[in-house]
C-alpha cells in the first residue's frame, strides 16, 4: 500500500480552517481522486494558542513556519497566509526546502510572481493558485489547461465577492455601505485589509493573473487603470434600477492592437444578463476564446468552503503529478515573459452619468451643451422633482449614447469644472450584453 501524503497547513484562518476541514471529513473521497491518504501532518499560524473550530489530528499546530518547511515528511505545503510579508519569505523558505506549495494569495502572486515560480522551477517543485482567483471556480485550470487550444481574446469578470456582497445587499435590502462591509468581514469573505477589496486592489490582481493566463504576457497589476466601489451610494443604485441596470465591479481584459485593454471599475450591466444576475459573494467570468466562442462560468468567489475546495484539488493534483506536468509546460508566470502594454479601455461604450446640479434655469443646456462639444449625443436623462429652494442641488442622471471613455472623461471634467455644478459627477461605463 502507498504511503500517505504528508501535507503542512501555514495559515489556519478562514481557508486554511475550510482545508483542514475538508481534507479530515472528506478523507476517503479524496484518497479515491488522490490514488492515496492525504493527511495532514501539522499547521502553522500566528498565534497557536488561540482557541479554533476545526482541530488538526494529533494538535499539531504551531508558531514557526519552519517546523514545516524543515519536516522532511512533508512533501506538499498549503500557504494560506495573506499579504506580502511574511507570505513571501514563507513561500521561498518552503521551495528552497523542496516543498511543492498550493497558494490563496493572489497578492503575492501578482506581485511577485515571476521570481517565486522561477526559485521553484529551479528546485524542480511546483506551486498551484487555482484558490488565488475567482475562489471555488476552476477558472486557472479552465484557461490554463481546457482552453489551450483558443487564443484568447477577451475576459470579463466579477471577480471580487465582497464587494459583490456589498453592492447586492444595498440594492436589494437597502443595506448601508458600512454596516455590509462589516458583515462580509464576519462572513470571512473580506481581505485583512477590506479596503483591498473595494477600491478594487483585490480585483485588479486577480485581472493580473487571469490576464497572464490567457494572454502569456507578465501584467504589472498597478498599471492596470482601476476604480473601486466606494463611491456607489443608494441612490446610484436606485438610478440604475430605474434604467433597467444594476451596478457590479467589472474586471476586463481584452486584445487591442498589440495592447491589453484592461480596467477594473464599476459598471453598469443590464438586469437579466448573466453579470447582473451574479449576486452576493458569487463571482463570474466570461471568455471569449477564437475556438470556442464564448464561455460564462459562475460560482462562489469568496468563502471558506468554496475556497478550500479549489485549495485541497490543488494537492490532490500535486499528489497526482498534474500539477507538476502543467507547471513545466504551461510556462505560466515564467520570469521570461515580456510585460504586457497596458491601455485604458476606450472601446465606445454607452455611459451613464450623475451630476449634481444647481437647480437653476438653463442648467440642463450648459450641461448637455459640454457633453454636445464632445461629441457625446444623450439617450436619456433623468431629473426628479426635488426642493424648490433657490439653491438647490438636484442630482441629474444622463446616460448616453455609445462614447469613447476617454471623450467622455474629458467632458466629465469640463462639466465639473463649470459653475453649475457641486461637487465631483460620477461617470461609469454601461454594458448592454
Ligand atoms: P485569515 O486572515 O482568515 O487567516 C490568515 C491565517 O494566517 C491565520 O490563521 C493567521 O494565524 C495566519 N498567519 C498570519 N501571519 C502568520 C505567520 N507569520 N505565520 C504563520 N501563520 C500566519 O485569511 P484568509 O483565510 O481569509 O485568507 C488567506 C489567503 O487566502 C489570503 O491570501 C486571501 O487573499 C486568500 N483567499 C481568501 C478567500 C476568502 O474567502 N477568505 C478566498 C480566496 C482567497 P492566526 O489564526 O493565529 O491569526
Ligand atoms: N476578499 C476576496 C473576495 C476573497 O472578496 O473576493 C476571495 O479572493
Amino acid at each position: 500500500m502507498n504511503e500517505p501524503v504528508r501535507v503542512g497547513v501555514v495559515g489556519m484562518g478562514t481557508v486554511g480552517s475550510g482545508v483542514v476541514r475538508l481534507l479530515v471529513e472528506s478523507a476517503d473521497h479524496i484518497e479515491r481522486h488522490a490514488g492515496r491518504r492525504i493527511v495532514v501532518e501539522k499547521a502553522v499560524v500566528k498565534d497557536p494558542s488561540k482557541a479554533r473550530d476545526v482541530q488538526v489530528p494529533g494538535g499539531r499546530i504551531s508558531g514557526d513556519f519552519r517546523d514545516i518547511s524543515r519536516d522532511p515528511s512533508i512533501s506538499v505545503a498549503a500557504l494560506l497566509v495573506g499579504g506580502l510579508e511574511p507570505a513571501r519569505t514563507i513561500m521561498v523558505d518552503l521551495l528552497e526546502h523542496g516543498k511543492d506549495v498550493v497558494t490563496a494569495n493572489k497578492a503575492l502572486l501578482a506581485e511577485h510572481g515571476p521570481e517565486l515560480f522561477e526559485l521553484a522551477r529551479r528546485k524542480g517543485r511546483s506551486i498551484a493558485f487555482e484558490a488565488a482567483v475567482a475562489g471555488g471556480i476552476p477558472i486557472v485550470a479552465a484557461i490554463g489547461e481546457c482552453l489551450a487550444a483558443n487564443r484568447i481574446e477577451s475576459i470579463r469578470g466579477i471577480l471580487n465577492g465582497t464587494s459583490n456582497f456589498i453592492l447586492t445587499r444595498m440594492e436589494e435590502d437597502g443595506a448601508d455601505y458600512a454596516d455590509v462591509l462589516a458583515l462580509a468581514q464576519q462572513k470571512g469573505f473580506a481581505e485583512a485589509d477590506p479596503s483591498m477589496d473595494v477600491d478594487g486592489t483585490d480585483a485588479t490582481q486577480k485581472l493580473a493573473i487571469l490576464a497572464h493566463l490567457a494572454f502569456g504576457v507578465w501584467v504589472p497589476w498597478a498599471e492596470i487603470p482601476r476604480m473601486g466601489i466606494e463611491g456607489i451610494d443608494l441612490d446610484l443604485l436606485t438610478y440604475a434600477a430605474e434604467l433597467g441596470y444594476r451596478i457590479r465591479l467589472i474586471a476586463v481584459a481584452s486584445r487591442s492592437e498589440g495592447r491589453l485593454a484592461m480596467r477594473v471599475a464599476p459598471a453598469l450591466v443590464k438586469i437579466g444578463t448573466p453579470l447582473a444576475e451574479t449576486r452576493g459573494a458569487y463571482n463570474a467570468v466570461s471568455i471569449v476564446g477564437d475556438a470556442v466562442g464564448r464561455m460564462f462560468f459562475h460560482g462562489l468567489g469568496a468563502g471558506q468552503m468554496p475556497t478550500a475546495s479549489a485549495v485541497v484539488a490543488d494537492i490532490i493534483d500535486t499528489v497526482v503529478g498534474r500539477a507538476a506536468i502543467t507547471f513545466r509546460t504551461t510556462g505560466v508566470l515564467d520570469a521570461d515573459s515580456p510585460a504586457a502594454k497596458i491601455g485604458g479601455v476606450d472601446a465606445p461604450d454607452r455611459h451613464f452619468l450623475r451630476i449634481r446640479v444647481k437647480d437653476r434655469p438653463g442648467v440642463l443646456a450648459r450641461i448637455t451643451g459640454i457633453l454636445g462639444d464632445h461629441g457625446i449625443s444623450i439617450a436619456s436623462v433623468i431629473q426628479h422633482d426635488a426642493s424648490s429652494a433657490s439653491d438647490a442641488v438636484v442630482p441629474l442622471v444622463i446616460m448616453t449614447h455609445a462614447c469613447g471613455s476617454s471623450a467622455i472623461q474629458r467632458a466629465v471634467a469640463t462639466i465639473d469644472a463649470s459653475d453649475v455644478v457641486s461637487g465631483r459627477s460620477v461617470c461609469l461605463s454601461v454594458l448592454d450584453d
